[in-house]
């Protein structure tokens, strides 16, 4: 998969970009990403990318001709009066603003993603955008949650990992992605690793007693146990059985988060 990132600050995204899970996608040829700088593209002596509002209002607004440019330059095309939205038609990668106004990212829109083999990602900046690349040039707009960040970069860098660990190949352990916590709809059941005692607690028999059907059922019923008590709207769109119902219906007053 391929991914394009516009933002004002490239040098952002070195570290996470290069290490662990994402590195190593990279290096193997997972996941490719290209980060176009926006300045790059903007006209003039002093580069300008932003200006003040039309109307007043103070604060900054990003200039939309910078961020058409690097993508017609990328894309290697000219972007018409009427739009991107025919060249998206025609196969043609689909075109993401990071912002806050955007639809609020999930594990399955994640997973709707993967099946487009190149996505361009444009990281917002100041106060705002020029509303014309939202309206001629960007197909989608993503947030990562109700609260404001500095910019589009920490979103993006969010997105590219979600979808990268999603890659068949990427995580050595097919199973890994399937288990975590939002894949089934559910939260994760509790994980204990050695030293078999720390400071007085063991973890539960089950988990050592060697009982497989046994230990599925404890799993999932820590799973449901655990996003009854802290994500209780998650239930009402995860399909349950006639036994996981019966076990929620036992369930009386739940060690509360973080207990
Ligand atoms: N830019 C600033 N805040 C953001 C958010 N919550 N999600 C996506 N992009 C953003």
């Amino acid at each position: 998969m391929k991914f394009d990132i516009l933002t004002l600050f490239p040098e952002l995204f070195a570290g996470v970009f290069e290490t662990s899970i994402i590195g190593r996608a990279v290096e193997r040829g997972f996941v490719e990403i290209t980060l176009h700088n926006i300045r790059d593209h903007a006209l003039g002596k002093h580069r300008v990318t932003d200006d003040t509002p039309y109307g007043g209002g103070g604060g900054m607004i990003m200039k939309p001709d910078p961020i058409f440019y690097a993508v017609e330059a990328l894309l290697d095309i000219e972007i018409p009066a009427t739009g991107y939205a025919p060249f998206l038609a025609q196969g043609y990668p689909p075109i993401i603003l990071l912002t806050p106004q955007g639809r609020v990212f999930q594990q399955a829109i994640a997973r709707d993603m993967l099946q487009h083999e190149r996505l361009i990602l444009i990281c917002g900046r100041y106060e705002g955008m020029d509303e014309r690349v939202r309206q001629y040039l960007v197909t989608d707009e993503m947030s990562i949650g109700d609260y404001v960040l500095s910019g589009g970069e920490i979103p993006a860098m969010v997105l590219v990992d979600t979808l990268t660990r999603l890659i068949p190949g990427v995580l050595g352990d097919t199973q890994a992605t399937a288990k975590d916590s939002h894949s089934s709809g559910l939260l994760e059941y509790p994980h204990y690793t050695r030293p078999y005692e720390f400071k007085g607690h063991t973890p539960p028999d089950i988990l050592l007693s060697g009982h497989h059907a046994n230990l599925e059922v404890w799993r999932r019923q820590e799973s449901l146990r655990r996003t009854q008590s802290r994500r209780p709207d998650l239930l009402e769109q995860v399909e349950l059985s006639e036994q996981d119902q019966q076990f929620l219906a036992g369930l009386v007053d739940d060690v509360p988060p973080g207990g």
